[in-house]
């Protein structure tokens, strides 16, 4: 476990270029360049960074659970998440604002709630894939997208319907914008006119603000307001323990928070899902098995791997505290310690063949501190239950509906979409309706369901 001490500093090699040029690097091909300092330094080495400053990188099992479990004392956040969010973010507190909220946050999001939220998903699934064309190449991420926010804002407001079609719209521009500028500097974030992505932030921001008003008020006028299990009602209704409410300005925050890193994060992977599993065909064969017998262990295992091998999020980060060890290492205070996720997914030592797509590795439930795609300790993903839920759900939904076409081109190449990263070409798909019994969709369609939007979203 990491520990406060005052023994020299002792920090890992790392390379001398200036940090601008380190910088510049990192930002413009920050997995090829991770790999080569990887080769020679080895799992732990220490960067120069713009923004970061002296960044101390680690990959190493056993030096993440050090990290993932330090104290609260010893590490907090080290992100700008949070200046785009705003201070009610969880992604901006610390210590004991940090915990508390956790603890107001993980119930609707614990994983014995998820059964709850199935039937939404499904739904979503089944009305976004009504329009997929059959026999023609097309790309899946735009359809993930509308899948996942449109789950995680029937998740956070409870029902459906017009009050959120103006969200469905905003958020996705609001999150490309976001996205953008939380890994720019600081003074790119300034509202420099409507043209400017700060600017752009700022206005949707405002019209984000005045539309989540609308439906606070909405929910505390709803008579049936203290049955309702929405995160938005839960907010409301929450006591810190000196028994004063949460504020609405960070309500709002904390709610922006939930359906922005919600939202691309699960849509992204589940776009790498279909593009790692067509070109595997006979893995494709044993899942659609798999589903047709009721089974789910295989498609489980598949989520893990693709997580595994093209994780959405490069790495997290914290800021030590105090002067701290960890492992050989001595890191002064005010560092920042960066967990690469990507390189601890190609760890030789847990991972046979690190580079090989095989969801059978997974015997088991991975290892938490080398399967780390949604971080760990007490700032791990809160949303790591429901992202599972929602990746199961549409796999198993997109299985019973589609025959999917494999294909032997080459793997889509990484896009970094500022904080997420895609497949380059979107995930591309080619389907082909199934037809006989076990369809969802038949079975929706006879139980009357209305599976179109009226906004067609
Ligand atoms: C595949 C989908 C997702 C991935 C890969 C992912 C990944 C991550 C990662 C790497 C972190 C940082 C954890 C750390 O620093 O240790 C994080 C934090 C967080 N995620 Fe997710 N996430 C996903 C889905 C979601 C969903 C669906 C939600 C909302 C329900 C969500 C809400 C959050 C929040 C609020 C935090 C901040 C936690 C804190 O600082 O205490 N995420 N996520």
């Amino acid at each position: 476990m990491a520990q406060a001490t005052t023994d020299p500093v002792r920090l890992p090699p790392g390379p001398r270029a200036p940090r601008l040029v380190q910088g510049v690097r990192f930002v413009a091909s920050r997995r090829s360049s991770m790999g080569a300092l990887a080769g020679r330094y080895g799992p732990t080495f220490t960067l120069n960074l713009p923004i970061f400053g002296r960044t101390v990188l680690v990959s190493d099992p056993a030096l993440v659970k050090d990290l993932f479990t330090a104290g609260s004392d010893l590490v907090g956040r080290a992100t700008n998440l949070g200046e785009v969010l705003g201070p009610g973010s969880t992604f901006s507190l610390d210590g004991d604002e940090h915990r508390e909220r956790r603890k107001l946050l993980v119930p609707p999001f614990h994983g014995k709630r998820m059964a709850g939220y199935e039937a939404i998903v499904e739904e979503e699934v089944l009305r976004e894939v009504a329009g997929w064309p059959d026999g023609v190449e097309f790309e899946t991420l735009p359809s993930m997208m509308r899948i996942t926010l449109n789950a995680i804002l029937r998740a956070v407001f409870g029902a459906d319907g017009a009050a959120l079609d103006e969200l469905r719209e905003l958020l996705p521009k609001a999150v490309e914008v976001g996205s953008r500028l939380v890994v720019l500097p600081r003074v790119v974030r300034r509202d420099f006119g409507p043209y400017s992505p700060g600017g752009a932030m700022r206005r949707y921001r405002d019209r984000y603000d005045e539309i989540i008003g609308e439906l606070i008020t909405a929910a505390r006028d709803d008579p049936a307001f203290d049955e309702r299990a929405d995160v938005l009602s839960l907010m409301l209704r929450a006591r810190y323990d000196d028994g004063s409410a949460i504020s609405d300005r960070h309500i709002a925050d904390e709610l922006l928070t939930l359906l922005t890193a919600g939202h691309e994060t699960t849509a992204t992977t589940l776009a790498w899902l279909v593009e790692r599993v067509r070109r595997h065909p006979e893995l494709l064969d044993r899942l659609t098995a798999e589903v047709d017998a009721g089974g789910s262990e295989l498609q489980q295992a598949t989520i893990w791997e693709v997580q595994r091998v093209r994780p959405v999020i490069d790495g997290t980060s914290r800021r030590t505290l105090q002067r701290i060890r960890l492992g050989q290492w001595v890191i002064p205070e005010n560092y920042v310690v960066m967990v690469s996720i990507a390189m601890a997914h190609a760890n030789r030592d847990r991972f046979a063949d690190p580079s090989v797509f095989d969801p059978d590795r997974f015997g088991a439930a991975p290892d938490n501190y080398a399967w780390i795609p949604f971080g760990g300790g007490i700032r791990r993903c809160i949303g790591a239950a429901f992202a599972n839920m929602e990746m199961t759900v549409t796999l198993r939904t997109l299985l019973r509906e589609f025959t999917f076409a494999p294909t032997t081109e080459p793997g889509e190449r990484y896009h970094s979409r500022g904080v997420a990263n895609a497949p380059g070409a979107g995930g591309r798909a080619v389907v082909y309706r199934r037809r006989g019994e076990g369809r969802l969709s038949d079975c929706w369609e006879s139980a009357g369901s209305p599976l179109s939007r009226a906004d067609g979203g």
